[in-house]
């Protein structure tokens, strides 16, 4: 079979879908916090999706993303069988990973399944991880007896108060902050304003904290500039230089406006496969019955 077949296909959520796919070689050299670039197909774009899990005896990755974009609709309506047209990777640095003591890990939304690997890694490692994770609502949330497993200590939170506590990861944070509790070292993933708020509060206890970004990529391997962020005033490359840097030195809003740079293109997009589906709808119905 061409291309790199889907072995499982889950629904871990309303719009959150996970693959395993088969991609040998990635699985074997992928380590946390790397990345593998996907085309659904040939003439589609590329697009950066974090390796949330390896598996490398079965020669497969597992991702994990949002349906938001043309291109993850596309993805998660594909089923186990069906093959992708390309899977480059790992890219990316890895995560540096040592034994540092403790080590707080906030999570929020799809955020869950990028911040996975790494609790995996930080524990494996020897350190206590304490996993803080949010979601807008209860029905949101997976990984979390994974997660469970590796943790000292997990915090749920979610916006509209359905399961655990009633607001946001940063008031959780804050919360035990507060009480006395200390750790070495932050990991934050998840949306940027989550991010942004995370650092800021981390910044204020003088937290060492990592942040995984993910601008927009184009080619994933530090030719076209498209994934540039700036970080303690340097212009850096997130697909080669990152995507792990230091959540303190980042800068959020130059991060949040690049991103918003290609939602027109995308809303005309989504309205023209929304258009095709229609008339591939309107032709089944008009066609005389033999
Ligand atoms: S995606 Fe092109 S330089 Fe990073």
């Amino acid at each position: 079979m061409s291309g790199y077949p889907i072995v499982t296909k889950r629904r871990l959520a309303p719009s959150i879908t996970l693959l395993e796919v088969k991609a040998p070689r990635v699985a074997r050299k992928a380590h946390a916090g790397q990345f593998v670039m996907l085309r659904v197909s040939e003439q589609g774009e590329r697009i950066p999706l974090t390796i949330a899990d390896k598996a490398p005896e079965k020669g497969t990755i597992t991702i994990v993303f949002q349906s938001i974009g043309f291109t993850t609709k596309q993805l998660a309506a594909m089923e186990a069988g069906q093959s992708l047209a390309d899977v480059l990777g790992p890219l990316g640095r890895e995560t540096e990973v040592e034994k540092v003591g403790r080590v707080v890990c906030v999570a929020g939304g799809v955020g869950i399944a990028f911040i996975y690997p790494e609790i995996k890694a930080f524990a494996e490692a020897g350190n206590e991880v304490i996993s803080i994770l949010g979601a807008r609502n209860k029905d949101l949330f997976f990984f979390v007896d994974e997660i469970r497993d590796l943790s000292s200590e997990l915090h749920l939170c979610t916006d509209d108060g359905t399961l655990g506590a009633h607001g946001l990861v940063t008031d959780v944070l804050r919360g035990l902050l507060e009480k006395g509790e200390r750790y070495d070292k932050c990991i934050a993933i998840g949306p940027i304003p989550m991010m942004r708020a995370t650092t800021a509060l981390t910044k204020e206890w003088n937290l060492p904290t990592l942040v995984s970004l993910d601008p927009i990529m184009v080619d994933g391997t530090g030719m076209c500039g498209s994934c540039r962020v700036t970080v303690g005033g340097e212009v850096k490359f997130a697909c080669v230089d990152g995507p792990d840097f230091d959540g303190h030195q980042v800068d959020f809003d130059e991060l949040a406006k690049r991103k918003r740079a290609f939602v027109e293109e995308e809303q005309c997009l989504l309205a023209q496969a929304a258009e095709e589906l229609e008339k591939q709808r309107d032709d089944t119905n008009t066609e005389t019955p033999s």
